[in-house]
C-alpha cells in the first residue's frame, strides 16, 4: 500500500499572510509568477498577493477548462522570464494550468507532448498552489487536467515531481465566494470523496480520508452556503474536506462520475463542479448493486441509521439528489446539450483513464443508460 503526499501544507484562516515568509525563507525563490483567472482579478483577492509581493507578473488569462493553447502560449513567456517558482491563484483551474507551466518552464515543447505519467524529462518548477474554491483538491495531487482544443479531450498530465511544492489552504479566501460556486465546488469536493472511496484502487489509508472529508463537507455545505461570510467553522470544514478528499482521491482514483465530467467539460465547456453534481447520484445509482455494503458506510457518515444495506445505499443516493436541489444545481436538461451527442459522450467517457477504477464495469452502453437516467429524472 503506497500513500504519497509530499506537498508542504498550510493549513488556516490567515495563512495567505505568511506568503512573502514561504516565498523567501522555504522556497527561497526570487523570480516567482502568478497565474489565476479574471474573476480572480475581480474579486479583489489579489490585492492579498500583491500587498506581499509587489510587482509580482501575473498571468490572469486562464479560463475555465484550461485550454492547450492558452498554456502553450503562456509557457513561451514563462521561459523568456526566467521564472524560479510558479504560484497558482484560484479554482481548479489556475491551479492546474499552474502546474501545466511548471512543467513546460523546464521542458520545450507544447503541452500535448506531456499527456500521461511521466512524460517530462526535467524536474518542474516548483509549484505553489492557493486554492479559493471550496472543491479542487489539485492544491494536494500531482495531476493537471488540460483540456486539449484539437482533440476536444481532457488530458491527465501527472507523475511525482508535479506535486506542489507548497500548499497553502487559507478559508478565509473563500469568504466572499458566490453561493454558486460554494455548491458546485464543494458538491466536486464531495464527489471526489465518495468517488475516491468507492474506487476500486482505494486502500484503508484513502479509506480513513475519504469517510471523514464526506462527513466533513456533508456537515458544512448548507451552512456555507448560507451565510459564508459569517459561518467561519462551516468555511473551514469545507476547505477542510475538500483538502483531504485530494488526499483520498490523488492516492485512488475517481470512477465514472469524473468520466462522464471530463467528458462534457470538453466537448460543450461545461464547469467541472456543476457536470459532477449532475451526474454523482446516477453513477451511484449504476454502482450501488457493486457495492452497497461501502455505500452503507458512507450513508451512515450522512446520519441515515437504516440498517439495511441496500436501502441505506439508495437513501444516501436520494440525500445527494436532494442536496443538489437545495443548493440550486441545474438539471442535466439545463446544459441544453441534445440526445444526439450522448452517444459521442459516452464513448468518450468510456475512453476516459479512470473508468477501469469504477467499482462496477461498465462499457459504451451502460454510460450511454446512466446519461439517459439523468436526462429523464
Ligand atoms: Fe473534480
Amino acid at each position: 500500500m503506497l500513500f504519497h503526499m509530499p506537498a508542504r501544507l498550510y493549513f488556516g484562516s490567515g495563512e495567505i499572510n505568511n506568503l512573502r515568509f514561504i516565498i523567501n525563507e522555504y522556497l527561497k525563490a526570487d523570480n516567482p509568477v502568478l497565474v489565476t483567472d479574471k474573476g480572480i482579478v475581480q474579486s479583489g483577492l489579489l490585492e492579498k498577493i500583491s500587498a506581499q509581493l509587489p510587482g509580482i507578473r501575473i498571468f490572469d488569462e486562464i479560463e475555465a477548462n484550461p485550454k492547450s493553447d492558452t498554456i502553450n502560449t503562456l509557457a513561451r513567456e514563462v521561459r523568456t522570464l526566467d521564472s524560479d517558482l510558479i504560484i497558482g491563484f484560484g479554482g481548479g483551474s489556475p491551479l492546474d494550468a499552474g502546474k501545466a507551466l511548471s512543467l513546460l518552464g523546464t521542458n520545450g515543447g507544447n503541452i500535448e507532448d506531456y499527456e500521461g505519467k511521466e512524460k517530462y524529462k526535467n524536474a518542474p518548477l516548483p509549484f505553489l498552489a492557493i486554492p479559493t474554491t471550496c472543491g479542487t483538491g489539485s492544491e494536494v495531487t500531482w495531476v493537471s487536467v488540460i483540456t486539449d482544443v484539437n482533440r476536444k479531450f481532457k488530458m491527465s498530465i501527472k507523475g511525482p515531481e508535479m506535486y506542489p511544492a507548497v500548499s497553502i489552504v487559507d478559508p478565509d479566501l473563500i469568504k466572499t465566494l458566490p453561493q454558486s460556486i460554494i455548491a458546485s465546488t464543494g458538491l466536486d469536493a464531495l464527489t471526489h470523496a465518495v468517488e475516491a472511496y468507492l474506487s476500486k484502487p482505494a486502500t484503508f489509508i484513502t479509506d480513513h480520508h475519504a469517510l471523514k472529508a464526506v462527513k466533513l463537507i456533508l456537515g458544512a455545505i448548507e451552512g456555507a452556503y448560507d451565510d459564508i461570510k459569517h459561518h467561519h467553522a462551516d468555511r473551514e470544514n469545507l476547505m477542510f474536506g475538500s483538502t483531504i478528499a485530494g488526499f483520498a482521491f490523488g492516492n485512488s482514483d475517481v470512477t465514472a462520475v469524473h468520466c462522464i465530467s471530463e467528458s462534457i467539460g470538453a466537448l460543450y465547456d461545461i464547469p467541472h463542479g456543476v457536470a459532477n453534481s449532475i451526474f454523482l447520484p446516477y453513477v451511484l445509482s449504476y454502482n450501488l448493486p457493486e457495492c452497497h455494503k461501502k455505500m452503507a458506510v458512507l450513508a451512515r457518515q450522512a446520519g441515515i441509521s437504516e440498517v439495511d444495506d441496500i436501502k441505506a445505499s439508495g437513501l444516501f443516493v436520494q440525500l445527494i439528489k436532494d442536496l443538489s436541489k437545495r443548493l440550486g444545481i441545474p438539471v442535466f436538461k439545463d446544459l441544453k446539450i441534445g440526445r444526439d451527442q450522448f452517444e459521442k459522450i459516452a464513448q468518450m467517457s468510456f475512453e476516459n483513464n479512470s473508468t477501469p477504477s469504477n467499482p462496477r464495469e461498465l462499457g459504451p452502453k451502460d454510460y450511454l443508460e446512466i446519461l439517459k437516467n439523468a436526462y429523464e429524472l
